[in-house]
Protein backbone atom coordinates (compact mmCIF):
# COMPACT_ATOMS: atom_id res chain seq x y z
CA UNK A 1 0.00 0.00 0.00
CA UNK A 2 2.73 2.67 1.12
CA UNK A 3 4.69 1.72 -2.62
CA UNK A 4 1.86 2.40 -4.74
CA UNK A 5 0.88 5.59 -2.42
CA UNK A 6 4.88 6.25 -3.40
CA UNK A 7 4.41 5.94 -7.34
CA UNK A 8 0.84 8.02 -7.02
CA UNK A 9 2.67 10.68 -5.23
CA UNK A 10 5.62 10.18 -7.72
CA UNK A 11 3.07 10.55 -10.60
CA UNK A 12 1.53 13.50 -9.48
CA UNK A 13 4.62 15.10 -9.06
CA UNK A 14 5.97 14.43 -12.33
CA UNK A 15 2.72 15.90 -13.42
CA UNK A 16 2.66 18.83 -11.63
CA UNK A 17 6.24 19.88 -13.04
CA UNK A 18 5.68 19.00 -16.45
CA UNK A 19 2.26 21.32 -16.30
CA UNK A 20 4.82 24.09 -15.16
CA UNK A 21 4.85 26.19 -18.41
CA UNK A 22 8.59 26.83 -19.39
CA UNK A 23 9.21 30.23 -18.54
CA UNK A 24 10.02 29.25 -14.97
CA UNK A 25 10.75 32.96 -13.34
CA UNK A 26 8.33 35.38 -12.52
CA UNK A 27 8.37 38.87 -15.08
CA UNK A 28 9.91 41.62 -13.62
CA UNK A 29 9.03 44.84 -15.08
CA UNK A 30 11.50 46.99 -13.29
CA UNK A 31 14.37 45.00 -14.39
CA UNK A 32 13.24 45.71 -18.21
CA UNK A 33 12.95 49.34 -17.59
CA UNK A 34 16.67 49.25 -16.86
CA UNK A 35 17.29 47.23 -19.69
CA UNK A 36 15.20 49.50 -21.70
CA UNK A 37 16.81 52.75 -20.80
CA UNK A 38 20.52 51.11 -20.78
CA UNK A 39 20.39 49.28 -24.48
CA UNK A 40 17.34 50.15 -26.37
CA UNK A 41 16.48 53.48 -26.08
CA UNK A 42 19.45 54.65 -28.35
CA UNK A 43 17.02 53.47 -31.29
CA UNK A 44 13.86 52.87 -30.04
CA UNK A 45 13.80 56.20 -28.04
CA UNK A 46 13.58 57.14 -24.14
CA UNK A 47 9.70 55.93 -24.24
CA UNK A 48 9.95 53.12 -26.68
CA UNK A 49 9.06 55.78 -29.14
CA UNK A 50 11.21 56.13 -31.81
CA UNK A 51 12.39 59.03 -33.59
CA UNK A 52 13.84 57.62 -36.65
CA UNK A 53 11.25 56.08 -39.38
CA UNK A 54 13.47 53.18 -39.79
CA UNK A 55 13.52 52.26 -36.03
CA UNK A 56 10.06 50.55 -34.88
CA UNK A 57 7.64 51.93 -31.89
CA UNK A 58 7.56 49.13 -29.33
CA UNK A 59 5.58 50.58 -26.79
CA UNK A 60 2.36 49.34 -26.04
CA UNK A 61 3.09 46.49 -28.63
CA UNK A 62 1.86 42.83 -28.03
CA UNK A 63 4.29 41.35 -25.05
CA UNK A 64 3.78 37.59 -26.49
CA UNK A 65 4.75 39.05 -30.61
CA UNK A 66 7.90 41.19 -28.88
CA UNK A 67 8.93 38.21 -26.62
CA UNK A 68 8.90 36.09 -29.96
CA UNK A 69 10.66 38.45 -32.32
CA UNK A 70 13.21 38.52 -29.80
CA UNK A 71 14.01 35.09 -29.89
CA UNK A 72 13.80 35.34 -33.48
CA UNK A 73 16.42 37.81 -33.99
CA UNK A 74 18.43 36.01 -31.75
CA UNK A 75 18.24 32.67 -33.02
CA UNK A 76 18.93 34.48 -36.85
CA UNK A 77 15.64 33.57 -37.99
CA UNK A 78 14.79 37.28 -38.28
CA UNK A 79 17.56 39.07 -39.63
CA UNK A 80 19.01 42.44 -38.74
CA UNK A 81 22.36 43.51 -38.10
CA UNK A 82 21.26 45.63 -34.92
CA UNK A 83 18.64 43.29 -33.36
CA UNK A 84 21.36 40.57 -33.97
CA UNK A 85 23.77 42.27 -32.02
CA UNK A 86 21.51 43.68 -29.08
CA UNK A 87 20.16 40.43 -28.73
CA UNK A 88 23.31 38.23 -28.43
CA UNK A 89 23.84 39.50 -24.63
CA UNK A 90 20.36 39.07 -23.71
CA UNK A 91 19.11 35.78 -21.92
CA UNK A 92 15.60 34.26 -22.37
CA UNK A 93 14.84 36.41 -19.23
CA UNK A 94 16.04 39.87 -20.13
CA UNK A 95 14.39 39.53 -23.21
CA UNK A 96 10.76 38.52 -21.40
CA UNK A 97 11.31 41.17 -19.02
CA UNK A 98 11.92 44.02 -21.40
CA UNK A 99 9.02 42.66 -23.93
CA UNK A 100 6.93 43.11 -20.58
CA UNK A 101 7.80 46.59 -19.91
CA UNK A 102 7.33 47.74 -23.66
CA UNK A 103 4.29 45.79 -23.23
CA UNK A 104 2.78 47.70 -20.41
CA UNK A 105 4.72 51.58 -21.50
CA UNK A 106 2.08 52.44 -23.93
CA UNK A 107 -1.57 51.77 -25.09
CA UNK A 108 -2.57 51.91 -28.99
CA UNK A 109 -5.68 54.37 -28.87
CA UNK A 110 -7.74 54.41 -32.43
CA UNK A 111 -6.92 58.04 -34.40
CA UNK A 112 -9.10 57.72 -37.23
CA UNK A 113 -9.35 61.07 -37.79
CA UNK A 114 -5.88 61.57 -39.30
CA UNK A 115 -7.22 58.72 -42.65
CA UNK A 116 -8.52 61.21 -45.05
CA UNK A 117 -11.95 59.78 -47.03
CA UNK A 118 -9.51 59.36 -50.07
CA UNK A 119 -6.64 56.84 -48.22
CA UNK A 120 -9.27 55.10 -46.82
CA UNK A 121 -10.65 54.36 -49.96
CA UNK A 122 -7.60 52.79 -51.68
CA UNK A 123 -7.02 50.16 -48.76
CA UNK A 124 -10.82 49.60 -48.04
CA UNK A 125 -10.64 46.04 -50.53
CA UNK A 126 -7.57 45.25 -48.98
CA UNK A 127 -8.56 45.88 -45.33
CA UNK A 128 -10.57 42.83 -45.35
CA UNK A 129 -7.53 40.14 -46.00
CA UNK A 130 -5.26 42.07 -42.35
CA UNK A 131 -9.21 42.41 -40.66
CA UNK A 132 -9.30 38.61 -38.98
CA UNK A 133 -5.74 39.35 -37.27
CA UNK A 134 -5.13 42.99 -36.90
CA UNK A 135 -8.32 44.16 -37.11
CA UNK A 136 -9.31 47.23 -39.35
CA UNK A 137 -8.12 49.21 -37.01
CA UNK A 138 -4.78 47.66 -36.84
CA UNK A 139 -5.50 47.30 -33.16
CA UNK A 140 -5.38 43.34 -32.48
CA UNK A 141 -7.38 41.64 -30.31
CA UNK A 142 -4.49 38.49 -29.83
CA UNK A 143 -1.32 38.66 -28.42
CA UNK A 144 0.49 36.81 -31.23
CA UNK A 145 -0.88 39.17 -33.77
CA UNK A 146 1.23 42.76 -33.48
CA UNK A 147 -0.56 46.37 -33.55
CA UNK A 148 0.26 47.92 -36.37
CA UNK A 149 -2.00 51.21 -35.70
CA UNK A 150 0.62 54.29 -34.84
CA UNK A 151 3.84 52.01 -36.12
CA UNK A 152 6.22 54.18 -38.41
CA UNK A 153 4.89 54.37 -41.62
CA UNK A 154 8.36 53.53 -42.99
CA UNK A 155 8.62 50.55 -41.12
CA UNK A 156 5.64 49.06 -42.28
CA UNK A 157 6.68 49.38 -45.63
CA UNK A 158 9.54 47.50 -45.36
CA UNK A 159 8.40 44.72 -43.02
CA UNK A 160 5.77 44.37 -45.93
CA UNK A 161 8.62 44.11 -48.67
CA UNK A 162 10.79 41.98 -47.04
CA UNK A 163 7.55 39.39 -46.62
CA UNK A 164 7.24 39.60 -50.12
CA UNK A 165 10.87 39.28 -51.01
CA UNK A 166 11.25 36.23 -48.60
CA UNK A 167 13.60 38.21 -46.56
CA UNK A 168 11.57 37.76 -43.72
CA UNK A 169 9.57 34.06 -42.76
CA UNK A 170 6.50 34.02 -41.25
CA UNK A 171 4.09 31.51 -42.82
CA UNK A 172 0.91 33.56 -42.57
CA UNK A 173 2.30 37.01 -43.47
CA UNK A 174 4.41 35.27 -46.75
CA UNK A 175 0.95 33.81 -48.29
CA UNK A 176 -0.39 37.19 -47.32
CA UNK A 177 1.54 39.31 -49.08
CA UNK A 178 1.38 37.95 -52.39
CA UNK A 179 -1.89 39.85 -52.95
CA UNK A 180 -0.42 42.98 -52.71
CA UNK A 181 1.15 44.71 -54.89
CA UNK A 182 3.98 47.51 -53.93
CA UNK A 183 0.56 50.58 -54.20
CA UNK A 184 -0.91 48.10 -51.81
CA UNK A 185 1.82 48.26 -49.32
CA UNK A 186 2.47 51.81 -49.45
CA UNK A 187 -1.16 52.64 -48.84
CA UNK A 188 -1.67 50.36 -46.33
CA UNK A 189 1.35 50.96 -44.51
CA UNK A 190 0.69 54.92 -44.58
CA UNK A 191 -2.82 53.81 -43.41
CA UNK A 192 -2.35 51.47 -40.55
CA UNK A 193 0.72 54.37 -39.35
CA UNK A 194 -2.20 57.15 -39.11
CA UNK A 195 -5.01 54.82 -37.85
CA UNK A 196 -3.51 55.06 -34.58
CA UNK A 197 -1.31 57.07 -31.93
CA UNK A 198 0.45 55.50 -29.13
CA UNK A 199 -0.53 56.88 -25.42
CA UNK A 200 2.38 56.35 -22.84
CA UNK A 201 1.33 54.90 -20.32
C1 LIG B 1 21.39 50.06 -32.74
C2 LIG B 1 19.96 50.25 -32.82
C3 LIG B 1 19.05 49.34 -32.03
C4 LIG B 1 19.10 49.04 -30.68
C5 LIG B 1 20.13 49.50 -29.65
C6 LIG B 1 17.94 48.22 -30.40
N1 LIG B 1 17.21 48.01 -31.55
FE1 LIG B 1 15.50 46.91 -31.74
N2 LIG B 1 15.46 47.30 -33.74
C7 LIG B 1 16.39 48.04 -34.44
C8 LIG B 1 16.06 48.00 -35.86
C9 LIG B 1 16.82 48.66 -36.99
C10 LIG B 1 14.89 47.20 -35.99
C11 LIG B 1 14.16 46.82 -37.28
C12 LIG B 1 14.70 45.51 -37.77
C13 LIG B 1 14.17 45.14 -39.12
O1 LIG B 1 14.54 45.79 -40.08
O2 LIG B 1 13.39 44.20 -39.20
C14 LIG B 1 14.54 46.77 -34.64
C15 LIG B 1 13.45 45.98 -34.34
C16 LIG B 1 13.09 45.57 -33.08
C17 LIG B 1 11.93 44.76 -32.76
C18 LIG B 1 10.87 44.26 -33.73
C19 LIG B 1 9.66 45.15 -33.63
C20 LIG B 1 8.50 44.72 -34.47
O3 LIG B 1 7.52 45.48 -34.53
O4 LIG B 1 8.53 43.64 -35.04
C21 LIG B 1 11.93 44.57 -31.40
C22 LIG B 1 10.91 43.79 -30.59
C23 LIG B 1 13.08 45.28 -30.88
N3 LIG B 1 13.78 45.87 -31.91
C24 LIG B 1 13.40 45.33 -29.53
C25 LIG B 1 14.55 45.93 -29.02
C26 LIG B 1 14.90 45.90 -27.62
C27 LIG B 1 14.06 45.25 -26.53
C28 LIG B 1 16.11 46.55 -27.51
C29 LIG B 1 16.92 46.74 -26.25
C30 LIG B 1 17.23 45.53 -25.49
C31 LIG B 1 16.48 47.00 -28.85
N4 LIG B 1 15.49 46.60 -29.73
C32 LIG B 1 17.63 47.71 -29.15
C33 LIG B 1 17.45 48.73 -33.89
C34 LIG B 1 17.85 48.67 -32.57
C1 LIG C 1 -4.11 35.15 -40.43
C2 LIG C 1 -3.53 36.22 -39.65
C3 LIG C 1 -2.96 37.44 -40.36
C4 LIG C 1 -3.52 38.18 -41.38
C5 LIG C 1 -4.84 37.93 -42.09
C6 LIG C 1 -2.60 39.28 -41.62
N1 LIG C 1 -1.53 39.21 -40.76
FE1 LIG C 1 0.01 40.51 -40.65
N2 LIG C 1 0.89 39.38 -39.20
C7 LIG C 1 0.39 38.20 -38.70
C8 LIG C 1 1.35 37.60 -37.79
C9 LIG C 1 1.20 36.29 -37.03
C10 LIG C 1 2.47 38.47 -37.77
C11 LIG C 1 3.76 38.29 -36.97
C12 LIG C 1 4.76 37.51 -37.81
C13 LIG C 1 6.05 37.22 -37.06
O1 LIG C 1 5.99 36.60 -36.00
O2 LIG C 1 7.11 37.67 -37.51
C14 LIG C 1 2.14 39.58 -38.66
C15 LIG C 1 2.99 40.65 -38.91
C16 LIG C 1 2.69 41.71 -39.74
C17 LIG C 1 3.55 42.86 -39.94
C18 LIG C 1 4.90 43.12 -39.27
C19 LIG C 1 4.66 44.06 -38.10
C20 LIG C 1 5.91 44.48 -37.34
O3 LIG C 1 5.76 45.15 -36.31
O4 LIG C 1 7.02 44.14 -37.76
C21 LIG C 1 2.91 43.67 -40.83
C22 LIG C 1 3.40 45.01 -41.35
C23 LIG C 1 1.66 43.04 -41.18
N3 LIG C 1 1.55 41.84 -40.50
C24 LIG C 1 0.72 43.58 -42.06
C25 LIG C 1 -0.43 42.91 -42.49
C26 LIG C 1 -1.32 43.43 -43.50
C27 LIG C 1 -1.15 44.78 -44.20
C28 LIG C 1 -2.30 42.49 -43.68
C29 LIG C 1 -3.45 42.53 -44.66
C30 LIG C 1 -3.12 42.78 -46.06
C31 LIG C 1 -2.03 41.39 -42.74
N4 LIG C 1 -0.88 41.69 -42.06
C32 LIG C 1 -2.80 40.26 -42.60
C33 LIG C 1 -0.86 37.66 -38.99
C34 LIG C 1 -1.71 38.09 -39.99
Amino acid sequence: MNGLKMVLKTIIFTLLILSIPGQVFAVDIAKGQGIAKRVCAACHGKQGISRAPVFPNLSGQKQAYLLKQLKDFKAGVRSSNNMQGVTANLSEEDMSNVAAYFAAHGKVEASARKVSQSLLKKVDDKLNICMSCHTRSGISQNDKFPNLAGQKDQYLQKELEKFKKGKRKDTTMSAIVRQLDKKDIKNLSKYFSRAGKIKIQ
